[in-house]
């Protein structure tokens, strides 16, 4: 069964207290929260007071997406904030292995994602270092868009490798994700969905928070 990570950024922000007690009754595992800068992505979403806000709601997992330039200069106050998997893009890191030697010694579980261009192959020599893999199914910046289907090649080949040396490293799709393409993205090798729209615009978020993690049949 795979982890579900809704992401709040469909969620109702006038109302994000009641999502989360929502996110809480239901069997989501992570709340998936992406932070943009207008630099990296062309959107600016939500940043560090949201997030502390936020994490007095809820006990579950915070699964961190940053889509911005130089996150090495904040993953200390998204630790604060109350981070527990902090997602870099490979794009935006320039020493990829330092920042997330940094994210490890802060105690967060490190992750790493990627655009649709960036071969799965460029992180091949670090999966040691990396507890996520963030395999992007849309390009970064908006929710609601459609799912690339290359993704699922992508998936594959990532996973093959991870199982080849058998590493804990988990495999997270973003971007696209609904009820009809979840059983093959999961089928394909993912461990982790992200899914927003899909949960948030439901008329039952907690129902397809369900069927998403039982969309293996
Ligand atoms: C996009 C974000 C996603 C987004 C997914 O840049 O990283 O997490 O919220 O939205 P949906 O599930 O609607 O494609
Ligand atoms: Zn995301």
């Amino acid at each position: 069964m795979p982890l579900i990570a809704p992401s709040l950024l469909a969620s109702d922000f006038l109302r994000l207290g009641e999502e989360s007690r929502m996110l809480n009754e239901s069997v989501a595992d992570w709340f998936h929260l992406d932070v943009m800068d207008g630099r990296f992505v062309p959107n600016i979403s939500f940043g560090l007071p949201v997030i502390s806000a936020l994490r007095k709601s809820t006990t579950k997992v915070f699964d961190v997406h940053l889509m911005i330039e130089e996150p090495e200069r904040y993953a200390e106050a998204f630790k604060a904030a109350g981070a527990d998997n902090l997602t870099v893009h490979l794009e935006a890191c320039r020493h990829l292995h330092r920042n997330l030697q940094q994210i490890r010694s802060l105690g967060m579980r490190t992750g790493v994602a990627l655009n649709p261009h960036t071969p799965v192959e460029s992180l091949f020599d670090l999966l040691d270092e990396i507890d996520i893999v963030c395999i992007m199914s849309v390009n970064p910046g908006f929710g609601g868009q459609s799912f690339i289907p290359q993704t699922l090649n992508r998936i594959r080949n990532l996973r093959k490798r991870i199982d080849e040396n058998k590493l804990p490293t988990l495999i997270e799709i973003d971007g696209g994700v609904t009820l009809d393409n979840a059983r093959e993205i999961v089928e394909a090798g993912t461990h982790v969905l992200v899914a927003g729209s899909t949960v948030f615009n439901a008329p039952d978020p907690i129902g397809m928070i369900r069927a998403l993690k039982d969309c293996e049949g």
